[in-house]
């Protein structure tokens, strides 16, 4: 039975996210939505209110499950005895940042295999950045997240 890890940062959770999720959720038994909580990346939510506000959208599905991780990710995958990290690659731009951490991936776990899935055109423009800067200056409902996020950032930005 093959798990894949899905790990990101998630701040927040985007539509995006959410489509890759559901193709992998379809390619494999169990998948784990990974949320990191490296201090690397300053986060505008902290790592509870992120895995809260994936958990309601993942409900539906019996073979995702929702965990977080510090350190390195491939040892956190093979705590989970996972042998495919999922990562979705939109635009062009994403290439470089991803081959490198798949390639330094492979350097440190040479048979866990990272496979790139694709979302849906409509999310490509789409990151968690971008909804976040939007956000700051708009109350408009983005269809780019999901309704518990848009609540979210609106509370988060606005008050
Ligand atoms: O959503 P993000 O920010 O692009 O996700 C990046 C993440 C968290 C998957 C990546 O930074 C990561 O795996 N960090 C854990 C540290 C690690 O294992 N680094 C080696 C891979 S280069």
């Amino acid at each position: 039975m093959k798990t894949a890890i899905y790990p990101g940062t998630f701040d927040p959770v985007t539509n995006g996210h959410l489509d890759v999720l559901e193709r992998a959720s379809k390619l494999f038994p169990k998948v784990i939505i990974a949320v990191s909580e490296n201090s690397e990346k300053k986060t505008l939510f902290d790592l509870e209110e992120r895995m809260f506000l994936i958990k309601k959208n993942v409900l539906k599905y019996n073979n995702v499950f929702i965990g977080s991780f510090k350190g390195l990710l491939v040892e956190y995958a093979l705590e989970q005895n996972a042998s495919v990290i999922i990562r979705g690659l939109r635009a062009v731009s994403d290439f470089e940042y991803e081959f490198q951490m798949a390639q330094m991936n492979r350097h440190l776990e040479e048979d866990l295999e990272t496979l790139f899935l694709m979302p849906n055109e409509k999310y490509f423009f789409t990151s968690s950045t971008l909804v976040k800067q939007v956000m700051k200056y708009t109350d408009r409902p983005l269809q780019l997240i999901p309704s518990n996020v848009l609540e979210a950032l609106k509370k988060k930005l606005h008050n």
